[in-house]
């Protein structure tokens, strides 16, 4: 990839190309619990590079708030919760969660607030996320209407990790199968070693082959991959395929099933929100059991919501102590993903890359990135699921017939 590919593909703040075709789609920006109740003091969120604020009104109405007030630029984060806006302490103009002006009281003309836009944007609560668009007001996609999001609230976690990384990296965490076997390898992540594998544990079996075959199927809202794997269960050879879903711009569905979302801060911290999900209510110890970092490795923000400590520093928390009985020495799974992609540094030089075969999904989720700014770029919209076809998204694993349709694994 060249230099500037790698520009182009990964700084998202205002008026960068990268960053325009985000602001297309709906982000997720805080978990539910984080959202502050009717008229209570906003809650500030940084994301693709600009610093806004989350207000809901008194009847329940959410804004989100471009932080500085558009008069003067003073924070928001100051202002009067007056029930139906928000009344900057300054000169005291007031805002709705839906950008009217309802008051400006130093000034003369009652018609100038009549006539006056406030930048606040919708945001809207789905599946356990409050999700925010940021594009232009008539080019606003459908909200998406994932599997977990029409279900009970009980039959989904989510959970929200804040890391030192570009959004790039978390995305390339999802896309890249070979790496499971070996940077993972001593996690209890995927149960037991495949010794001790029964067919419940369909995971177990990745273990046995780390040279899968990757491929790559493009769908109207972004891609499906498959690893394929020859493995051996209890005597029988057989292949087996996990399909994870890549939903653009930053979304991939991993078989657990689970939906990883890289939102970005800014161009070099990224917020990873996971979204585990089923047909049944979840077991949510289990959940938090699994994807819960230990204090050594994150710190607790809010619950369900933590910020990896790894730095060059620290030695992104490995202990090597343990490397005599630990492949990695970082004795847990996330961070091992964490740490070696925050090791990369927050942006790596992706034009100093030897990628192979095994990365032909990592690099087809950046051609794809690239080519749909760029023709935003020239004018043409990116290609938006809709509500419908958002419903239909998922991933699969399983063993493959002898014709190998691995597609056939994906939910029908
Ligand atoms: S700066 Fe907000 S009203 Fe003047
Ligand atoms: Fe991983």
């Amino acid at each position: 990839m060249r230099k500037e590919d790698n520009e182009y593909l990964t700084k998202v703040g205002p008026g960068t190309p990268m960053g325009n075709l985000l602001r297309r789609f709906w982000m997720p920006i805080l978990l539910e619990h984080e959202v502050p109740g009717p008229n209570e003091a906003p809650v500030r969120v940084r994301v693709v590079g600009e610093n806004f604020l989350i207000w809901r009104d008194a009847q329940g109405g959410i804004g989100l708030f471009e932080e500085y007030c558009m008069h003067r630029r003073v924070s928001l984060s100051l202002a009067r919760c007056e029930g139906d806006g928000l009344r900057c302490i300054f000169h005291g103009w007031k805002f709705d969660v839906k950008g009217n002006v309802l008051d400006m009281p130093n000034l003369r003309d009652p018609n100038l607030a009549r006539k006056a836009r406030a930048p606040v944007y919708p945001a809207r609560l789905g599946g356990g996320l409050l999700w925010v668009y940021l594009g232009p007001a008539d080019k606003q996609p459908d909200f998406p209407s994932y599997e977990f999001m029409r279900q009970p609230k009980d039959h989904s976690y989510a959970f929200r990790q804040i890391w030192n990384v570009n959004f790039v990296q978390g995305l390339e965490s999802n896309l890249d199968s070979s790496h499971i076997g070996i940077l993972h390898n001593d996690s209890a992540f995927f149960g037991e070693r495949k010794e001790r594998a029964t067919p419940e544990m369909r995971d177990v079996v990745i273990w046995d082959d780390d040279r899968p075959t990757i491929l790559v199927k493009d769908h109207p809202g972004g891609f499906f991959t498959t690893a394929i794997r020859d493995v051996d269960l209890n005597g029988e050879k057989l292949r087996y395929a996990r399909v994870h879903n890549y939903v653009m711009p930053f979304g991939t569905f991993v078989p657990f099933p689970i939906l990883a979302q890289h939102v970005p801060i800014d161009d070099e911290n990224t917020m990873s929100f996971g979204i585990l999900y089923g047909k049944k209510p979840i077991d949510a110890e289990f959940c938090r059991k699994i994807f819960e970092l230990p204090p050594f490795l994150a710190e607790n923000v809010a619950p369900r919501v933590q910020r990896y400590l790894g730095t060059a520093e620290n030695n992104w928390c490995q202990d090597r102590s343990t490397m005599d009985r630990s492949f990695s020495g970082l004795l847990n799974p996330i961070a091992e993903d964490m740490a070696v992609f925050a090791s990369m540094g927050p942006i790596p030089d992706r034009g100093k890359e030897a990628a192979g075969g095994s990365d032909a999904a990592v690099s087809r989720m950046r051609t794809m990135l690239i080519d749909a700014a760029r023709a935003l770029e020239r004018g043409e919209e990116p290609i938006m699921m809709s509500g419908q076809q958002s419903a239909t998204m998922g991933c699969g694993e399983g063993i493959l017939g002898e014709d190998e349709r691995w597609p056939e694994l994906l939910p029908q």
